[in-house]
Order: structure tokens, then C-alpha cells, then sequence
């Protein structure tokens, strides 16, 4: 089977207008990241030597992007599929070439060698599955035909063949459109060799489909980010500590170039990490005077102007400060309050836990405080064109 080079041929130059999601149902996330992805993830197995992606213009850039981690070679699509294929045929390189819809993510890799086996043993490879509705023939309204449910097959993708007669077979279909490959293979070649297809491959077509199969994909957005941050500062001499802008008396500071918020600290690094941005020690360095016993809150808010200025708002912010003393239960209203005047996210939306480390480690012998903060950034609409909001 090895010394057959296989291609495949991975549609993606449709324009998904039955999903009506207003692009590209390729682009769509799902998990997090956009079917035609899903869809390549499967093909990016040691025995497919060469990807062809087929791409509208209209699409091309966001087809590149997130073609390139897989080393593809993208091919501009035609109107239909059938043109679609055919450009695609032109470039294949392989003996073998298996033509699949980037519609269809759940295809499985023991499909897909099946497919490779089967074409090299009957000349070419047909997933379908067969019927389980009745099928009919239906003319204005009645039921003209029944159709024997036991010879029905309801064809998917793959579709493998060997490259010279699939190529040869699409070159003669001119200006015709068909439906799948096996139609042009079957009028031009042979008869279509047909193998189990998968229940599970299904084609997502309708926008029922895809709320069918991923009810969470849409719930977060593509222009939501999380950002994690950690901070420490050791206990010194002094009066009080300021955690998230509150000032609390405890016979003792914490050292720091500015005044110590590790709270905040941990906050910033967060928000700067979900808007992809580079760490507080790069914004405002340690080594310059000009922070030397600065208030970390004015900090924070030139924090939340940087991402406002990437297009970012807060959704919401999780701190977890953890000190062995002093006490912080009474403060932390206190310090949510501080905490919504300098980023404006929502009472509602900032929530910050306090707690000991049970006489464990650096914090529980009483020897600094630690705090660490989790963001979730909404990019504003005016930055995401209003896609997928
Ligand atoms: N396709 C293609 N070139 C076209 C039309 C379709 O490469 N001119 C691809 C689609 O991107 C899809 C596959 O062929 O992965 C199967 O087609 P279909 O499910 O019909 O997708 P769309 O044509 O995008 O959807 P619709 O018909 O609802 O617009
Ligand atoms: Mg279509």
C-alpha cells in the first residue's frame, strides 16, 4: 500500500448558504476551532503524502491561515463542487487520490485507510451507509413510488480513486455538475465500488446540524479570550499591605519596587496574557524609577487602556489571594469595589476568594502572599466586523 503515493483532495471552496451562518460553514468554530480544521486534523496521518484544499477568493486568507500548520497546497475553487474538483485534480501529484467534503469533520482515520485499501484492491472506494428512513419518490404533493429501502445507500466522503481515471473522468465532464465524484467516475468509468461508510460522518449542511452536534460551540465566541496570572511578594518591615487598592494595617509590608499589590500584579499579568499581549515586566519594568513605590491600581488602569486599545473588554475577573494572615474576609468587598472603579467590568463580574495555605510552604510560614487572577476578554464588536458575536 506504501509505495502508492496518496493524495488528498479536501473541498472547502463553498459558500455554506443552507447553514446560513454568513460564511463559510468551514469557518465555523467548533471546539474552538473551525471545522475545516477538525476536517484536516484527520487527514495529517503518515499514509496521505500530499492535502489539496480548495478555496473560494473570498475565503483564500482565513483558508491559508489555517491550512498552513498542515503544509497544504490551496487551489482556487470553481462555482460548483464539481469545478471545484476538477481545478483541485489538476494539481494531485499522487497515484492514489481520495476526495473528501471539508463539511464532514467526523471522518474517521480507519475510514480513510479503508478508502486507501479498497482503491488499490477494486480501482476505487465509495463510503455510504445504507437507508434507514423509507425513501420516495414524491410529485406534487403525493407519493408517486416506493423505493426498495434495501438497496438504498446514502453516499458520503471519502471518495478514493485511482488518480489517472478520476482525472481522466472529470476532464471529459465539462460544464456538467454533479453531486459527488462517483457520479462523474460512473458515467466516464466504471461502476463505483461501494465500501461501510460511517454513521457518525455526517455532512454538517443545516444550521440544525451543527446546534445538533455542538450545542457548546457557539457559547464562546471567537472574540473570547482567557488570561491567567500569578504573582508573589515576600512579607518586610512596615504597616500595612495594599491588595487590589485596599489598604490593610498588619505590622508588616510586602516588598516590592512598587507598593506591593500582588493582587493586582497577578490581575494585569492576566489581562495582558488573554489579549495576547507581552508580560507587566515589559509595561512597566522594575528597573525604572519612575514605578519605585507606585500605586499598582494607576497601573492597572493604564493595563485596561493598553487592551481597550486592542479591542478588548472585560467579561470577567477571578482573583484567588492566598495569605496565611492577615485576615482578608472583611476587605473583600472592599477591594471588588476598588477593582470595578479601575477596569469598569461589573460588580457582578469581579469575584475575588481569599485563603490560607494550612501552615504550608512560603505562605503558610508566614513568609509572603501569593495571588492569582483568571480573565475572560470580549473583543468588541467594532474589532470582529460583527462576525460571530
Ligand atoms: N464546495 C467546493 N466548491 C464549491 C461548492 C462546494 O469546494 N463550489 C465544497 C464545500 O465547501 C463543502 C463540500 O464541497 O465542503 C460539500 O458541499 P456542500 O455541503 O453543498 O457545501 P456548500 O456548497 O458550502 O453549502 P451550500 O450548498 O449550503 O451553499
Ligand atoms: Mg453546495
Amino acid at each position: 500500500m506504501k509505495n502508492k503515493k496518496v493524495s488528498a483532495v479536501i473541498c472547502a471552496a463553498g459558500k455554506g448558504e443552507r447553514a446560513g451562518l454568513n460564511k463559510n460553514k468551514l469557518l465555523a468554530p467548533l471546539y474552538g476551532a473551525p471545522v475545516l480544521w477538525h476536517t484536516l486534523k484527520k487527514f495529517d496521518i503518515e499514509e496521505i503524502d500530499e492535502v489539496i484544499v480548495t478555496s473560494s477568493k473570498f475565503d483564500l486568507e482565513e483558508i491559508s491561515a489555517i491550512c498552513a500548520p498542515f503544509h497544504c497546497k490551496i487551489v482556487l475553487g470553481g462555482t460548483t463542487r464539481t469545478e471545484s474538483v476538477k481545478k483541485a485534480l489538476e494539481v494531485v501529484t499522487g497515484d492514489i487520490v481520495l476526495i473528501h467534503d471539508g463539511a464532514r469533520p467526523f471522518v474517521t482515520k480507519e475510514l480513510i485507510l479503508n478508502c486507501i485499501k479498497t482503491v488499490t484492491t477494486h480501482g476505487s472506494a465509495i463510503c455510504a451507509v445504507q437507508a434507514t428512513d423509507t425513501v420516495v419518490h414524491g410529485h406534487y404533493g403525493t407519493i408517486c413510488e416506493r423505493l426498495n429501502r434495501e438497496n438504498l445507500y446514502l453516499v458520503q466522503t471519502p471518495q478514493g480513486f485511482m488518480t489517472d481515471d478520476i482525472h481522466h473522468a472529470y476532464t471529459q465532464a465539462d460544464g456538467e455538475a454533479f453531486t459527488d465524484d462517483s457520479a462523474v467516475y460512473g458515467k466516464y468509468i466504471n461502476k463505483p465500488h461501494l465500501i461501510d461508510g460511517e454513521r457518525t460522518n455526517i455532512k454538517l449542511t443545516y444550521k440544525e446540524d451543527f446546534e445538533r452536534v455542538f450545542p457548546y460551540s457557539r457559547s464562546l465566541p471567537d472574540g473570547c479570550r482567557t488570561g491567567f496570572g500569578a504573582d508573589v511578594h515576600a512579607f518586610g518591615k512596615g504597616e500595612f499591605i495594599t491588595l487590589c487598592g485596599e489598604k490593610i494595617a498588619c505590622g508588616k509590608s510586602l516588598i516590592a519596587h512598587s507598593d506591593g499589590d500582588v493582587a493586582v500584579h497577578a490581575l494585569m499579568d492576566a489581562l495582558l496574557s488573554a489579549a495576547g499581549l507581552k508580560d507587566i515586566g515589559h509595561y512597566f519594568p522594575d528597573t525604572d524609577e519612575k514605578y519605585r513605590n507606585a500605586d499598582s491600581v494607576k497601573l492597572l488602569e493604564r493595563t485596561v487602556e493598553i487592551i481597550k486599545a486592542e479591542g478588548f473588554e472585560i467579561a470577567n475577573i477571578s482573583l484567588s489571594i492566598q495569605a496565611e494572615q492577615p485576615r482578608l474576609a472583611s476587605h473583600i468587598e472592599n477591594m471588588k469595589k476598588n477593582l470595578r472603579h479601575s477596569t469598569g467590568a461589573a460588580l457582578e463580574s469581579i469575584a475575588v476568594a481569599a485563603g490560607t495555605c494550612e501552615g504550608l510552604g512560603f505562605v503558610g510560614e508566614g513568609l509572603g502572599i501569593c495571588a492569582y487572577a483568571n480573565v475572560l476578554l470580549r473583543k468588541f464588536k467594532e474589532f470582529t466586523n460583527g462576525k460571530d458575536q
